[in-house]
């Protein structure tokens, strides 16, 4: 299969500039200016932007949180990501049965990608508890290509600081990347608690209850754990400046930490869990939604490089069915938001086009990073002779509101409605195949391989 993608202007993390790209059985074959190949297809990209396409690192697809589970599973979820500019995911495997064993979940979860999934796709695992056979599974699991591994400091499976320790030196010693949720469970708890016995269970006590502060004693906690045991850390969906701070102390200080965002956090406030008609239960999420003041630092901290990701966190339930279980107490609203879809046009958006950063910036953050720091750069992440031809046209001159009416997501929101973006993903090419274009989902479904990842690197 051959396409030539003509008059591109081609964007990656350093460069810009204009030229044809020829693309032969799902691979980048030509970089070239004025390639002349008469019978293959030919796309005329003038006026538009073609970057590698985006890798979404965090995602929950199928995932059961014991009081619900999500809508998006492999096919849905990935026709989502495709439309909108992703070509790429790396989802977190959802718990197991206690006790299970790593693989247990990943045949679990080869069970829900394979023969679903629209794009290429690999597996963070979660470490659910600690003892002699899950750390002694590592090696394995990252022989699997499964090379990252989640811990939470929250929620029903939270690991304590001594599993942290002992998980970390097992990490750091088989060359993988432990990614942390981090928040102070014990601070939660209390103020949870606290709040319900006062009868305050509206959706501003979420956030109230999960302040600033309690992710960021939490994220110093893990910095110090990890250059204790020298382990890479990688800190999931920061949403604050106090957070931000610790990182970049420990950044400055040479220590291998790298922090993931979310669109979430750098384009809502808090003053969404005030909405009228319940309606603050669709963004509840933990972290939760911030006061206005952590936007900016956020931008400031991917323009800085102390941020290197964005990514989504899409962990998608319905507000009629599902959030509404909250609607007489928020801790019995299940956690999540979808984006999958918006990643790209938001970021774009308010990121390029709003002159935050520039499109260089953008392509690392999207794409560039997240495959260097998950071991599938440079076959993804770049656009490189020998490289995946996975490619997203953008046009800067789209302007439109986000809507729930056009997204692919298998919600019944967004919790980006109505906002407009300049700028929007018109065509998707996953190993040199169009799968999306002008928003619809061409692909076929089941095409999507699993990545076999490599050790951490950096
Ligand atoms: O509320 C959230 N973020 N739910 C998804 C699970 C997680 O914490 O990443
Ligand atoms: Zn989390
Ligand atoms: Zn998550």
């Amino acid at each position: 299969m051959e396409l030539l993608l003509k008059n591109a202007n081609i964007v990656t993390d350093s460069e810009n500039y204009i030229s044809d790209l020829y693309i032969v059985d799902g691979t980048i074959q030509r970089i070239e200016k004025n390639i002349e190949i008469p019978t293959t297809k030919v796309i005329d990209l003038k006026g538009k932007y073609l970057i590698p396409g985006g890798i979404d690192v965090h995602t929950h697809f199928n995932i059961d949180v014991g009081i619900a589970k999500s809508v998006d599973d492999f096919y849905t979820g990935t026709v989502a990501a495709a439309c909108g500019g992703t070509t790429t995911i790396i989802d977190h495997m959802g718990f197991g049965p206690k006790g299970c064993s790593l693989h247990y979940q990943l045949e679990r979860y080869h069970e829900f990608a394979e023969n679903n999934a629209v794009i290429d796709y690999g597996f963070h695992g979660v470490i659910q508890h600690i003892d002699k056979k899950i750390l002694d599974e590592i090696d394995s699991m990252i022989a699997d290509g499964v090379t990252s591994f989640k811990g939470y400091m929250t929620y029903g499976y939270k690991l304590s600081d001594r599993d942290m320790l002992e998980l970390s030196q097992k990490i750091a010693t088989a060359g993988g990347l432990l990614t942390v949720h981090p928040e102070n469970n014990d601070m939660i708890d209390y103020l949870k608690n606290n709040f319900a016995s006062e009868g305050k269970l509206s959706p501003k006590y979420h956030g109230e209850s999960r302040p600033s502060r309690c992710e960021g004693e939490a994220v110093n906690r893990m910095l110090d754990i990890t250059s204790v045991t020298n382990c890479p850390l990688y800190i999931v969906h920061l949403s604050c400046s106090e957070g931000l701070e610790h990182i970049k102390v420990a950044k400055d200080m040479g220590q291998k930490v790298f922090a993931e965002t979310c669109p979430q956090y750098l384009v809502l406030d808090e003053s969404c869990y005030s909405l009228p008609e319940k309606e603050g239960l669709k963004y509840i999420c933990s972290p939760p939604i911030r006061e206005k003041r952590h936007q900016e630092k956020l931008w400031a901290g991917i323009k800085e490089g102390y941020i290197q990701t964005v990514a989504t966190d899409h962990c998608s339930f319905n507000f009629l069915e599902q959030k509404i279980m909250g609607k007489d107490d928020f801790r019995k609203c299940p956690n999540g938001l979808p984006g999958v879809e918006t990643r790209i046009p938001l970021i774009f958006s308010e990121g390029v086009s709003k002159e935050r950063i520039n499109i260089n910036k953008f392509v690392e953050v999207v794409s560039t990073n997240p495959a260097k720091l998950f071991g599938i750069y440079p076959q993804k992440g770049c656009i490189q002779v020998g490289s995946d031809a996975d490619l997203v046209v953008i046009d800067p001159n789209i302007r439109k509101k986000i809507s729930k009416e056009n997204l692919h997501e298998n919600t019944d929101y967004t919790p980006f409605e109505g906002i407009e973006v300049i700028g929007y993903p018109v065509m998707t090419i996953s190993r040199g195949e169009i799968i999306v274009e002008d928003n619809k989902f061409m692909g076929k479904k089941g095409r999507g391989k699993f990545l076999k990842r490599k050790k951490f690197s950096l």
